[in-house]
């Protein structure tokens, strides 16, 4: 089969088409035939390993010391299953399906097995594969890290990075569960975050975020850098500031705010929880979840997709058709 494999860390040139061996289905798993995949922020992450402060060693140790250990990228996958092992029961060849294998990755390719108990269920009827695929990535790490804040109705949220595939995601989902949702973007994306559902929009191109005080309840921060004195302004006794893009001092600051006082730092890896993929499905189904698509790709387009969702402005999701001869 094709896939896009990377053989060292480099920009997006390292990702190149070659034949691999199309994965062969255990027992418990089915093989997926791969129609639509994603390029994410995790994707070039991995790729450059241009990780937040501090981390580059573990991402070394996670991911292999000099050059990568799992060649194939791509964390969300949409297709059909091709084929399933002997015990497998609850998927038969021919059901549409999406996945996450996240950090497992191997989603730019032609096929994927997946454990028929893992991060996988079947697509959304009222979304084509392209929207299937471009889901999880985003509503994972929100649904993470709002579980984690204990979100609750009337909380009053504000979304740093709403126009991006976390951002849109958080601000969707926020806005479902009841809070009152600010978020802050560039003047171009400001319609795009109103019509996710956001109360109120800042722009962070002529205005500051802690410039009209406010109190937030959660402030979820998917673009970091910022320091936690910056957020403590706008966040009321007991609120939570959700470090989606941490780093170190980030998470070192998570250990001592608590020390400081009754405001919370939450940051860290988000769970890849299997119960979150029907989850996703469900909202998505319900319209509460739409997918937020930017560009779309066809599959020999991938290093072009690298290019463009490194820039950093990419709006949602950047998804990538997987032509089968
Ligand atoms: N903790 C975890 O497990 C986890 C999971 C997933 C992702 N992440 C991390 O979370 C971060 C966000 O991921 P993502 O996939 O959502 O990224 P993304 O889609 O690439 O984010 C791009 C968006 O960020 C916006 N943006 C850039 N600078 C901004 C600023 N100063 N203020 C407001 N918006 C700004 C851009 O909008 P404009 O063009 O309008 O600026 C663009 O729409 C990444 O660092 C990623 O590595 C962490």
């Amino acid at each position: 089969m094709k896939a896009f494999v990377y053989r060292r860390y480099g920009g997006p040139d390292v990702v190149e088409l070659a034949d691999v061996p199309k994965p062969v289905p255990r027992d418990n798993e089915v093989l997926v035939r791969i129609l639509a995949t994603t390029v994410t922020s995790g994707d070039w992450r991995l790729r450059t390993l241009h990780v937040p402060a501090g981390l580059g060693l573990v991402a070394r140790l996670a991911f292999g010391i000099t050059r990568p250990r799992r060649p194939i990228l791509g964390t969300e996958l949409a297709g059909v299953v091709e084929a399933v092992g002997s015990k497998v029961t609850r998927f038969r060849p021919g059901d549409e399906v999406f996945g996450f294998p996240g950090g497992a990755m191997g989603c730019h390719a032609q096929y994927r097995t997946m454990p028929e108990d893992g991060r996988i269920a079947r697509k959304p009827a009222n979304l084509s594969f392209e929207e299937a695929a471009s889901l999880p990535f985003g509503a994972s790490t929100s649904l993470h890290y709002l579980r984690k804040a204990g979100l609750e109705p009337g909380d009053k949220v504000l979304v740093i990075g709403a126009s991006g595939c976390v951002g849109s995601a958080t601000v969707q989902l926020a806005r479902h569960i009841g809070a009152e949702v600010t978020g802050v973007t560039s003047t171009r994306n400001l319609a795009l975050v109103r019509s996710l559902g956001a109360h109120h929009v800042i722009d962070y191109t002529t205005d500051d975020f802690t410039a009209g005080g406010g109190a937030f309840d959660i402030v979820v921060d998917t673009v970091g850098g910022t320091p936690f004195s910056r957020f403590k302004p706008v966040l009321k006794e007991r609120g939570r500031v959700l470090a989606v893009a941490a780093g170190v001092p980030e998470m070192l600051a998570s250990l001592w705010a608590p020390l400081a006082g009754s405001r919370r730092i939450i940051a860290g890896p988000a769970a890849e929880r299997v119960e979150d993929i029907p989850e996703i499905a469900a909202l998505a189904e319900a319209g509460a979840l739409q997918p937020v698509i930017d560009r779309r790709y066809a599959f020999t387009q991938i290093p072009e997709a690298h290019a463009y969702v490194e820039t950093g402005r990419k709006r949602g999701s950047v998804v990538v058709s997987v032509e089968h001869p």
